[in-house]
């Protein structure tokens, strides 16, 4: 029988240092046959060995429509991210998924996408930019509002820029105040306030929305001021996750599985959620 916990190997492809304590990795799986058959969607996360200290769980930052590779990026923040950290390229790893549900990008088709996100929480919405972009014919106004502490802070800078220069995509990128830097030439304040000011059109449009979860807090509000619904606003929990396809029991919010049942749940969803979330 096959082991359902057992990961596949990927090689380490590229390393980008995206801040301080963040990087990025390009993965390709070692055996062909794995790589041919693999496929995931926008929203779907995975589980990442270091061999020797154990799994940790992020999202798929890549974009599906990008299949020779996936991509992850985190944070250093323990054991398993810590030894990640020490990997070179050439190095390998392990991977288990894809896991979750996904953004629903069909239904989305012929609207506007307004995409927010703070600090590390652009990975997974990363992914769904991209995806958005590679099928750009198919969506109608790209608005992304990104936000984090101070420029070094920023992650993904080098398609920040690429972002900023395409003329069929709005960027509006922001640092908290005292996070500026002389020569920054983005906005300066929290992101709800920047959204508020950059008042996206809620005409024929859904947001996708993930970061720190006091960002999100504020910024549900001023999304509704500006007229979209709990229905079309949609965001990813990535946090609580061991096993990835409810067998351990740690997701749980209730009766709600977040590595099946999401992680991708509209606002109106996550108000249902118990309060202990
Ligand atoms: S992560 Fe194990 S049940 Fe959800």
């Amino acid at each position: 029988m096959t082991n359902i916990y057992k990961p596949e190997i990927v090689t380490i492809e590229e390393i980008i240092d995206e801040t301080i304590d963040t990087k990025t990795f390009r993965l390709k799986f070692k055996d062909p046959e794995v790589a041919k058959n693999f496929s995931f969607k926008a929203g779907q996360f995975g589980e990442y060995t270091a061999f020797g200290a154990g799994e940790s769980t992020f999202c798929i930052a890549s974009s599906p429509t990008r299949p020779d590779y996936i991509e992850c990026s985190f944070k250093t923040a323990g054991k398993v991210t810590g030894e990640l950290r020490e990997l070179n390229v050439g190095d390998e790893m392990g991977f288990r998924g894809p896991y979750g549900n996904t953004f629903p990008l069909d239904e989305w088709k012929g609207k506007s996408i307004v995409f927010i996100a703070g600090g590390i929480g652009l990975a997974p919405v990363r992914c769904v930019i991209w995806n958005v972009l590679d099928t750009r014919e198919n969506f109608k106004d790209v608005t992304i509002v990104y936000g984090a502490r101070s420029v070094g802070d920023l992650c993904y800078k080098r398609e920040l820029e690429e972002w900023a220069a395409r003329a069929d995509v709005k960027l509006v990128t922001t640092v908290d105040p005292g996070g500026e830097t002389p020569d920054w030439k983005g906005s300066v304040g929290f992101v709800p306030t920047i959204v508020g000011e950059t008042a996206p059109s809620a005409d024929n449009a859904v947001a996708v929305i993930c970061g720190p979860p006091i960002m999100i807090k504020f910024t549900l509000p001023v999304l509704e001021k500006l007229g979209f619904s709990d229905e079309v606003v949609y965001t990813t929990l990535e946090n609580r996750m061991k096993c990835g396809f409810g067998k351990c029991g740690r997701c749980n919010i209730g009766h709600v599985y977040v590595c099946k049942d999401g992680p991708v749940f509209t606002a109106a969803q996550i108000k249902e959620l118990p309060a202990e979330f």
